[in-house]
């Protein structure tokens, strides 16, 4: 997005209104004039209520989201500035908007904005689990197909990507981020923004990217939703920021404000965070949309007396529009009249959201093409880049043996548990436009992938969560009928997402004891999961031959899962997120700061203090040989660069592709800093037999350098160390 200061906006629009004073179409709709004096011609016709309106935001049509139950048509104003579509038919938004054209005094159109979290009606694996896939460019490509499916379905603004670090897998939206590490969770948010925005918002398959949720959401305590964050300056810079300033920079167009305190300053009235370091700082040119009610719950979070004091404090906080809770739309001329808020602070806000309108070209092209639903949804490229990603999402946490791929004298196989059939809870939560019908159960991809070669013998076993064991008995008989047993376990969609948090990790106990009682058959176990979270796997991992870690994978996770035990696809993930041993250890991620003590001093008394699987575990049906880090130079000066390479050498007899995980560790430095932290990352395709060479080149300033609590990026000079594929090499900064 091109960046333009308001008083920029004021002169030049000025001087474009003196221009076509006298001519009979206004200016800001002439399509060939700047936005900015688009902006401020049409700003300059509006008046407060008009203005209000524009800063306001409704829910319209149904889905299934509870949440989320909208008006009809003819409860909306026709002024209003944005509505949450909830629906994937353009025919019903272009009725919607044909009112706000033809019924308001200027003709503005309406912002359509929608949850587009991992796709529309092509739905891909949840966030979290293609960040494990560790490849942006296939994140970004479905993004853009997501962007494409959306515009045509009539939405112009999707609520995504959320960009919140998270290290509590109790918390249920640990499944719509990118996992524990603000590296990886910026370098997935920008490629969503690219995705989304295209390369221009005015094309024709271009949607606006939302980052969310703005700030800090991810440190909720006890992992319990909505709740409190006790999140220091020192942690909110070091942590929580650094995604969001990548993404802004990146360009993207909006912001929501999130639901939690910090630290005693809820951050949807949190001046600090949204118009210090967002605006101010960062110098960010779009608006910011409160999370549902936002606004509203200041009053519960205990800083606002009442709805008016609420919509003062969020406002002049820097929230710019409202969603749902029509706070502004009831307060704000009120609000202006008492001096509470400023006329030039409406007109900054309201210049945000027309800027962005006119942006998507939104004034030019205010209705939606309207296409068969067969000709814009659900398109083979989109099923295959779905397919794609769910592949390299999926992570192999154990290989006892190399007992997967499935070898030739397997004939017979029991596929037991209750994700074996299911088309519902495999999509995941956020997945409210698609339909059950479009899913590929495992199932049918085991089917479809192994044709006849195998037989396949099934029984649910029991369901996901009940004291029901009476599916024991023909999980048993099937176990005891085939020459292996893939027990296939998971989440329900609704235990994770939004207000989906969880006390443990663990599965349900009678999904555990179907395992114990299977294992009785003797057969080798596979375990397949899939969740919204990492697993607390402590009973079920000693009862396995090996572990597929599935997700939440969207529409082709049945193929996907498939291909990977045949052997067809080489699993490639690795994990984003760390799994601990138990809940109790929570939180434990790769990047925690240094004890005092070291050695086993401050280790648990009763269980093993490492997790059981850490960040960036995942293996390979091949084997990878790591040559000895070359490096440019082990001594530089902080403005000069160093270039390091490592060559990896695919050493086992099928093709994989290795994502080589570059961290770096700064011992001695004024702040304590992580143990590890990553700082970058690149997958590559082997051949068997073949070789790679991955390039990092450090650049100290930014790769080596660290925050302070104000935001200030600082390098010390000093010992630092380059960590990667187990090595680790040292590098003096003077
Ligand atoms: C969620 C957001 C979502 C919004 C609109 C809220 O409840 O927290 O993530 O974008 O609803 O549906």
């Amino acid at each position: 997005m091109k960046i333009y200061s308001y008083k920029f906006l004021l002169v030049s629009g000025l001087m474009a209104i003196g221009s076509v004073a006298f001519s009979q179409s206004p200016l800001y709709k002439n399509k060939s004039a700047s936005i900015p004096s688009r902006v401020q011609d049409l700003l300059k016709r509006m008046t407060l209520e008009e203005k209000v309106l524009q800063l306001s935001q409704l829910s319209f049509g149904n889905n299934t989201n509870a949440n989320n139950i909208g008006n009809k048509v003819k409860n909306i104003p026709a002024g209003i500035g944005s509505l949450i579509y909830n629906s994937d038919n353009p025919v019903y938004r272009n009725q919607m908007q044909k009112k706000a054209m033809e019924e308001t005094r200027l003709g503005i159109p309406i912002l359509f904005g929608n949850d587009v979290i991992h796709g529309l009606r092509t739905v891909y694996p949840i966030s979290l689990a293609q960040a494990c896939s560790w490849n942006p460019q296939l994140v970004q490509q479905a993004c853009a197909m997501a962007a494409k499916e959306s515009k045509l379905a009539g939405i112009d603004w999707t609520f995504s990507p959320m960009i919140d670090v998270a290290r509590d897998g109790r918390w249920g939206r640990i499944s719509e981020g990118y996992g524990e590490d603000p590296y990886t969770n910026a370098v997935f948010g920008v490629a969503s923004v690219k995705g989304y925005q295209g390369n221009h918002l005015s094309d024709s398959f271009s949607i606006a990217a939302c980052l969310k949720h703005y700030v800090g959401y991810g440190a909720s305590e006890g992992g319990r939703d909505y709740s409190y964050t006790e999140i220091s300056q020192q942690t909110l810079w070091d942590t929580y920021l650094p995604p969001f300033e990548a993404c802004v920079k990146a360009g993207a167009a909006t912001l929501m404000s999130s639901f939690n305190d910090i630290s005693g300053v809820p951050s949807s009235a949190n001046h600090y965070t949204l118009t210090e370091i967002l605006k101010d700082k960062w110098k960010h040119q779009g608006f910011v949309v409160s999370d549902w009610n936002a606004v509203e719950q200041l009053i519960n979070q205990g800083v606002a007396a009442n709805r008016k004091e609420a919509g003062y404090k969020a406002f002049n906080a820097g929230v710019d529009m409202d969603m749902v809770d029509k706070i502004y739309i009831e307060n704000m001329p009120q609000l202006l009249a008492e001096k509470k808020i400023t006329q030039a602070k409406i007109d900054d806000a309201v210049s945000r959201v027309l800027h962005l309108k006119f942006q998507l070209g939104l004034f030019d092209k205010p209705f939606a093409t309207v296409l068969e639903e067969n000709e814009r949804v659900l398109l083979p490229a989109s099923r295959k880049l779905a397919q794609d990603l769910a592949s390299e999402s999926i992570v192999l946490l154990k290989n006892k043996q190399q007992m997967l791929p499935i070898k030739s004298n397997i004939k017979s196989v029991a596929l037991i548990g209750p994700m074996v059939k299911d088309r519902s809870n495999i999509m995941g939560s956020w997945a409210f436009d698609s339909k059950d019908e479009d899913a590929e159960t495992i199932w049918e991809g085991f089917g479809k992938v192994f044709a006849n070669q195998v037989a396949f013998n099934y029984a649910k076993g029991c369901d996901f969560d009940s004291t029901d064991e009476s599916g024991f008995q023909a999980g048993i008989e099937q176990a005891n009928q085939s020459d292996l047993v893939i027990v296939c376990l998971g989440e329900k969609k609704k235990w994770s997402g939004e207000n989906g948090s969880r006390s443990t990790l663990a599965l349900p106990a009678i999904q555990e004891k179907l395992v114990m009682e299977l294992k009785k058959s003797g057969k080798p176990i596979v375990l397949v999961l899939s969740s919204g979270r990492p697993l607390e796997l402590v009973r079920l991992e000693p009862l396995a031959d090996a572990i597929v870690n599935l997700w939440q994978p969207g529409v082709q996770g049945g193929s996907a899962l498939a291909d990977i035990v045949k052997g067809n696809v080489n699993p490639s993930g690795k994990l984003a997120v760390t799994f601990p041993l138990t809940t109790g250890q929570i939180p434990t991620y790769y990047n925690m700061r240094p004890n005092s003590r070291t050695n086993t001093q401050g280790n648990y008394k009763d269980i093993s203090t490492a997790p059981l699987y850490w960040f960036g575990h995942g293996l390979s049906y091949t084997t990878y040989q790591y040559d000895s880090v070359k490096i440019s130079a082990t001594k530089v000066k902080k403005n000069e660069k160093i270039v390091a390479e490592v060559t990896v050498s695919n050493t086992g007899k099928v093709s994989g592709k290795e994502t080589v995980l570059w961290f770096i560790s700064n011992p001695a430095c004024s702040i304590s800093r992580p143990m590890k932290e990553l700082k970058y990352f690149e997958k590559k395709e082997i051949a068997a037999g073949g070789k790679a060479t991955y390039k990092f080149e450090i650049d100290p300033m930014r790769d080596l350098s660290f925050v302070d609590a104000t935001g200030k990026k600082f390098l010390e000079s000093g010992s630092y160390f380059l960590l990667v594929g187990g090595q680790k090499v040292k590098i003096e900064i003077e």
